[in-house]
């Protein structure tokens, strides 16, 4: 059912029940009203009745009192006749006397002694039919020829000596009684009229003229026959419908009636109720308008409710309305939330679905990247390697050279042992990428460190660069080969200085984050575009010029983190500067105290070494070079080899060896077992491969490549360290 068809019902069932009920109580008011007018009707129309009766009985006694005069019972005619002129004149009546033969012998309209007529023939009529001796009260007559208009007769017996002798009338015009009835206070609208005993009109209040001696409507006569009193609904001689009490006197059986008009009987109570009805439909009219305009109040903000619940289930905004009704409002109040926190719900899942995307794609891309460059790093570690190899030997043959070359070829031993040198740098730098390089890792308080680096950084940098620190105090300790980290640093710093050739800011920062310390190093300078971030930890990958930029820092920076166990990472957007992050794992042990300075550098040293070297060149140019250094020097080309020897009781303080070798050992083999079963010897691995370099305790690790300063230096470093131990 709609809205509107349940206001209207509504409405009715209101106004249609309260509208009954005042309709009831005015039908109620107006019978009790109705019924006071017909009350008030027949106690006028009695009382009336009454008063005429007294009238005639005031006539009648009058009558009597002339009847009984001296005059007349003397038979005095001429002073009877006086005497009644007297009061016929009073009362504008006539008085006749006549016999009981019809014969009128005096009558005071008439001179005495002149002729007079019969008495009236329905007079003679009326003492045949009712006898001599009662009182007759006529109807009403017309008066033979112009002896006046309509008139009634009272007419009383005269008695002489008991017998009744004659009659006494007295005749009054009909007006008399108009008069009578207009002294009579009738309400406003009400009308009286008096009939003869037959129905004939004696007076009318209104119009008597026109009525005056007209007989009643037949029906009406006929019930008047009928009965005393009583009502009678019908319509009035001049044609007016209206409502009659009839009332009869007893004594001149005259009738009093009291007639109201419908207009005025039912009038109030139709225009009541037709104004009742009139208002009863305006009322209905305005209640079905209200409920319409209600409906339609309360229609419209359902309907825009409906809307928004549409809205809300595709998942559009939806605003909260004011409908200036509080139930819908706060209903239109809730969807507004509701849209709200769904779209912020869609919005979130979206934001952390593109989220989720972008991640699994960054890592992709990350993966990708650390794919290529372990790839990238294990061929140019395998290459590196050997070409360290090389230049070993090279180094180890310069270097021997060099000892006792006539001074015309110095020079050109010197260019070579530069370019030697050189390649030897590059190859250090192939190596700390590929992660081959021999690592002199230590546990250092890297605060510390980073604050002493200082000077080397801002060394690197012009004075329009600026280099602000922002360490966390108290750095967790990390293991790492100091002078790698600083050329990792180095490396980062210098590349942030040429991203801004106009200046800028430096920012390197340290915390401790997860289970590391993370070095943050930011600038402002010119960034990187994608592409260039891609390659940008290759090697040999560089975009400045030619001469400029060998593309080998941030490929050993990666090296470097790699090899101890963290990661680097690139931030960068171009024109909005970079920031590399470089994490460190934290140190499991304590800081180791700096060890003291080695003491002077003597590129010499004595003691019997056995050299364990598989390359034939490299065994021969490195034992010359350290037998020309002061050692006396025997050699192995193998590990199983070396161990033989010292089982046969060869004497040795120290044995130098590589670590990769054909047979059943290798190098840390060989040091192993040297270090168990021949305690007081020293050992030297010279190693490439820090994958390789096994700590063994009490070896000392010489990386290649080396030069005779770092064997020589390697050799008695051992040797001293052997003695302390002994
Ligand atoms: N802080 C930086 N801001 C902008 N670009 C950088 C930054 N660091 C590195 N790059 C880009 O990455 C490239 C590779 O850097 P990398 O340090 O490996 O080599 P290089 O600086 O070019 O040469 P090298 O360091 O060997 O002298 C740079 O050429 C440069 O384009
Ligand atoms: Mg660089």
């Amino acid at each position: 059912m709609r809205i509107r068809s349940r206001l209207l019902l509504l409405m009715s069932a209101v106004l249609v029940p309260a509208l009954v009920v005042a309709g009831l109580g005015i039908g109620y008011l107006y019978n009790e009203e109705h019924a006071f007018n017909r009350t008030s009707m027949s106690e006028t129309a009695r009382a009336f009745a009454l008063g005429l009766d007294n009238e005639m009985a005031r006539r009648e006694s009058m009558l009597r009192t002339l009847a009984n005069s001296r005059s007349l019972e003397r038979g005095d005619l001429a002073t009877f006749y006086r005497f009644a002129a007297a009061v016929a004149q009073e009362e504008d009546s006539a008085i006749i006397l006549s016999d009981l033969d019809g014969r009128q012998l005096l009558n005071t309209r008439i001179p005495h002694g002149a002729p007079l007529p019969r008495m009236l023939a329905v007079e003679r009529e009326n003492r045949a039919r009712l006898g001599n001796e009662v009182t007759i009260v006529s109807d009403v007559y017309l008066p033979p020829a112009n002896l006046g208009p309509h008139s009634f007769a009272i007419q009383v017996p005269v008695r002489g000596d008991g017998k009744v002798i004659g009659f006494l009338t007295m005749a009054s015009f009909a007006a008399q009684m108009q008069k009578l009835l207009e002294a009579q206070p009738l309400p406003q609208g009400w009308h009286a009229t008096i009939l003869d005993s037959q129905g004939v009109v004696v007076a009318r209040s209104l119009e008597p003229e026109k009525f005056v001696g007209t007989p009643v409507r037949p029906e009406f006569a006929t019930k008047l026959k009928a009965h005393g009193e009583g009502f009678h609904e019908g319509t009035t001689l001049a044609g007016v419908p209206g409502t009659v009490f009839f009332s009869r006197a007893p004594r001149s059986k005259w009738v009093f009636l009291v007639t109201v008009p419908h207009t005025l009987l039912y009038g109030p109570a139709l225009r009541t109720a037709l104004f009742l009805g009139a208002g009863m439909l305006l009322l209905l009219a305005l209640g079905a308008l209200a409920a319409l305009s209600a409906a339609r109040r309360i229609s419209r903000p359902v309907e825009a409710l409906r809307e928004a619940a549409e809205r809300l289930g595709h998942n559009e905004h939806v605003e909260p309305g004011a409908f200036g009704t509080d139930e819908l409002d706060s209903v239109s109040q809730a969807m507004a939330q509701a849209s709200a926190r769904l779209r912020g719900t869609t919005a979130e899942l979206e934001r952390r679905v593109a989220d989720a995307v972008a991640s699994f794609e960054h890592s992709q891309r990350a993966l990708v990247q650390a794919q290529k460059l372990e790839a990238l790093g294990r061929l140019t570690g395998g290459i590196a390697h050997d070409f360290n190899n090389v230049l070993q030997t090279l180094t180890a043959g310069l270097d021997t050279l060099a000892r006792d070359a006539p001074e015309e070829r110095r020079k050109l031993l010197a260019r070579c042992q530069r370019a030697v040198a050189r390649g030897t740098e590059l190859a250090r730098q192939l190596m700390a990428f590929g992660r081959v390089q021999e690592l002199r890792a230590q546990t250092i308080d890297i605060g510390a460190r980073l604050r002493d680096a200082r000077t080397l950084f801002s060394g690197a940098l012009p004075a329009n660069v600026h280099l602000d620190y922002e360490l966390e105090p108290a750095l967790w300790p990390v293991t790492v080969d100091p002078t790698q980290l600083e050329l990792a640093l180095l490396n980062l710093v210098i590349n942030a200085r040429d991203a801004m050739p106009q200046g800028g800011r430096i920012v390197l920062a340290a915390k401790n984050e997860a289970d590391g310390v993370l070095i943050r190093l930011s600038d402002d300078g010119e960034g990187m575009t994608e592409a260039v971030m891609a390659r940008a930890l290759e090697p040999f990958y560089t975009t400045k010029g030619v001469g400029k930029g060998s593309g080998m820092g941030l490929p050993q920076a990666y090296g470097f983190a790699q090899q101890h166990g963290g990661t680097l990472s690139l931030e960068s957007r171009r024109g909005e500067g970079t920031t590399v992050k470089l994490f460190l794992p934290r140190a499991r042990d304590a800081v180791v105290p700096e060890r003291a300075a080695p003491p002077p550098h003597v590129a010499h040293g004595a003691g019997k070494v056995l050299l364990v070297e598989d390359d034939a060149e490299v065994r021969d140019t490195v034992a010359a070079a350290l037998r020309a250094a002061g050692f006396e020097i025997h050699t192995a080309s193998a590990a199983d080899e070396a161990l033989e020897r010292l089982a046969a009781g060869e004497l040795y303080e120290i044995v130098l060896t590589d670590v990769v070798m054909p047979g059943a050992l290798n190098g840390v083999d060989l040091a192993r077992e040297v270090k168990r079963r021949f305690p007081r010897i020293a050992v030297v691995i010279a190693t490439g491969y820090s994958e390789r370099a096994v700590q063994v305790p009490g070896v000392q690790a010489l990386p290649k490549p080396y030069n005779l300063r770092d064997v020589v230096e390697a050799l008695n470093s051992a040797l001293r360290l052997q003695q302390q131990q002994l």
